[in-house]
C-alpha cells in the first residue's frame, strides 16, 4: 500500500514535498506539529471502542489546536441494515462480481471489520478524543465522512 502511495505521490509531482512513514499514528513524533490529518477507511478496522479511542487520541496530540482531521470510514452496524448489505452486494455483481465472490467480500467484511455502530457513536469517539463540531459531509450505504477541528487549547 506504501508502494503504491509512492507512486501516486510521484506521479502527482509532488514526492519531494511528501515524507511516507511505514507504522502507526503512536510511532510519529507525539508534538502537536500537524495542521491537518485524513484517515479514511482505518477506524473501522479496529476492533473495539478502546481501540478506536485510542487512534483518535493519538491524532489529536499531533494536530495544532483548531487543525481540521477528516475521518471516513463504515459506521453501522452491517446486521442492522439488510436492505444496505442487499444493495452492496449488487454493486458488486453490476461490477462484475459472481455469486462465489459476492458471498466471500460479504463473509469477509463481517468477520474482518467493526465499524461504530452508529453516527452518535463516531461523534462520541471525536469528542472524547478532543476533537468538536463535527459536521458529517458525505454519506453512502455503510459508509460515511466527517470534518472536525482539534479543539483550541486556549479560547
Ligand atoms: C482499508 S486500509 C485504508 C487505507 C487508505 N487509507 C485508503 O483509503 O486506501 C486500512 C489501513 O489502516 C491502517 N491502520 C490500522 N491501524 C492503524 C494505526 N493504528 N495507525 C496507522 N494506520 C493504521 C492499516 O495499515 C491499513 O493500511
Amino acid at each position: 500500500m506504501l508502494d503504491l502511495a509512492r507512486t501516486l505521490l510521484i506521479e502527482a509531482g509532488v514526492s519531494d514535498r511528501v515524507e511516507t512513514v511505514l507504522g502507526a499514528v503512536a510511532d510519529l513524533d507525539s508534538s502537536p506539529s500537524f495542521d491537518v490529518v485524513i484517515m479514511i477507511g482505518v477506524l473501522h478496522h479496529l476492533q473495539g471502542d478502546a481501540a478506536k479511542q485510542n487512534i483518535l487520541t493519538q491524532i489529536a496530540m499531533r494536530l495544532q489546536p483548531g487543525a481540521p482531521l477528516v475521518v471516513a470510514g463504515n459506521y453501522r452496524a452491517y446486521a442492522s441494515q439488510p436492505l444496505f448489505m442487499a444493495a452492496w452486494a449488487t454493486r458488486w455483481r453490476m461490477n462484475g462480481s459472481g455469486p462465489e465472490e459476492v458471498r466471500a467480500k460479504m463473509r469477509k467484511i463481517l468477520q474482518v471489520a467493526e465499524p461504530p455502530q452508529s453516527e452518535e457513536a463516531v461523534i462520541s469517539l471525536l469528542t472524547e478524543a478532543g476533537f468538536e463540531e463535527p459536521v458529517q459531509f458525505f454519506a453512502s450505504l455503510f459508509w460515511g465522512a466527517w470534518l472536525a477541528q482539534r479543539i483550541p487549547t486556549t479560547r
